[in-house]
C-alpha cells in the first residue's frame, strides 16, 4: 500500500466509504453514462456547453472517489458515434474541452496512479486529441489504483462490428475454424479486454436507455438510475447508487442468488 499521506486522508469522514456500505462487495467495474449535461446548463439559462465543462468536474469527483472507495475500473460513455449529429459548435467545443482536459490532468492522474484508456473509434477524432491520447495512454500504462476507460467515438453495435470483421479476416487467412468461434475468444477482441464486465451501470438524467453502449459488456450489469443531472452526481448520488446495487440479488439466471463471498 502506498504513502501514509494517502492513508491518513481515506480517514477523513467527507471521503471515507460510509459506513452502511460493505467495502467487499462493491463493484469491481462501474460503468457510467454521463447524461444531461445540456438539461442541467438549460435549466441555468447557460449555454449547453457550460454543462459539458461542469461535467468534466463530476468525473473527477467520480474518479476520486473510485480511488478512495476501493472501485478498481471506471467505463464512461463521454461521446457516442451519435454525437457526431449534433450541432457543429457543440461537436468541436467537445472536441477541444477532452483535449485540454487531458493536457492539464495527465500529471495529476498519472500521480494518482489512474491508468488511462480511450476506447472507440480514435482514428475518428482530430489529430491534435489523438496524439494527447496516445501519450496519456503511454504514460499511464503501468498505474494500478484505478482503470479508467473513457469511451470516445464509442458505438456498441460498431465495436461488435469491428470484432466480427477480425474474426472473419482470421478465418480467411486460414488462422481460425468458425467452429473454434465462442464467447470467450470474441470477449478477447472487446476494447474492454481485460477488464471484468461491469457490474454496476448508473445512467444520470432519468433516461431508461441504453444508447448504443457497452452492447455485449452490459448482459448482468445492475442498472441503476438516478435522476440527478451529470453535473451534479456527487458522492452522495454515488453512495446512492452503491447502496442500491448491494441490496440487488444477483441470479445470472438461476433460481437462487450465488453464496456470499467469504
Ligand atoms: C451528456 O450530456 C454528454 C454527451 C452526450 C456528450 P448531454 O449533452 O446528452 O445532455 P442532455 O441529455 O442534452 O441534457
Ligand atoms: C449517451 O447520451 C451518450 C453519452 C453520454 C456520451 P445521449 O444524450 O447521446 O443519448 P440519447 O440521445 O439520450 O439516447
Ligand atoms: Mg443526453
Amino acid at each position: 500500500m502506498q504513502p501514509v499521506k494517502t492513508q491518513a486522508k481515506e480517514t477523513n469522514p467527507l471521503i471515507a466509504l460510509p459506513g452502511d456500505l460493505d467495502p467487499q462487495r462493491l463493484p469491481q467495474h462501474l460503468a457510467v453514462i454521463m447524461d444531461g449535461n445540456g438539461r442541467w446548463a438549460q435549466q441555468r439559462h447557460l449555454p449547453r456547453v457550460r454543462g459539458h465543462q461542469k461535467g468534466v468536474q463530476a468525473l473527477k469527483r467520480l474518479l476520486q472517489l473510485c480511488g478512495h472507495w476501493g472501485i478498481p475500473a471506471l467505463t464512461t460513455y463521454a461521446f457516442s458515434t451519435e454525437n457526431w449529429q449534433r450541432p457543429e459548435e457543440e461537436v468541436s467545443f467537445l472536441m477541444t474541452l477532452f483535449e485540454q482536459v487531458l493536457k492539464q490532468e495527465l500529471d495529476a492522474l498519472d500521480e494518482a496512479q489512474v491508468r488511462l484508456r480511450f476506447l472507440g473509434e480514435l482514428d475518428g477524432l482530430p489529430l491534435v486529441l489523438q496524439e494527447h491520447i496516445a501519450e496519456a495512454t503511454h504514460r499511464t500504462a503501468h498505474n494500478n489504483r484505478v482503470r479508467l476507460n473513457v469511451c470516445t467515438n464509442y458505438g456498441g453495435r460498431r465495436e461488435l462490428v469491428q470484432v466480427a470483421r477480425r474474426l472473419a479476416q482470421d478465418v480467411r487467412q486460414g488462422l481460425l475454424d468458425p467452429d473454434d468461434i465462442n464467447e470467450t475468444r470474441f470477449a478477447k477482441l472487446l476494447l474492454t479486454a481485460g477488464d471484468p464486465d461491469p457490474d454496476l451501470l448508473i445512467r444520470t438524467s432519468g433516461e431508461f436507455r441504453i444508447s448504443n453502449f457497452l452492447l455485449w459488456q452490459l448482459a448482468y450489469a445492475e442498472i441503476h438510475i438516478t435522476h440527478v443531472l451529470w453535473p451534479d452526481f456527487d458522492q452522495v448520488a454515488l453512495a446512492t447508487a452503491l447502496r442500491d446495487f448491494q441490496q440487488r440479488q444477483r441470479r445470472y439466471g438461476t433460481l437462487q442468488a450465488p453464496p456470499a463471498e467469504p
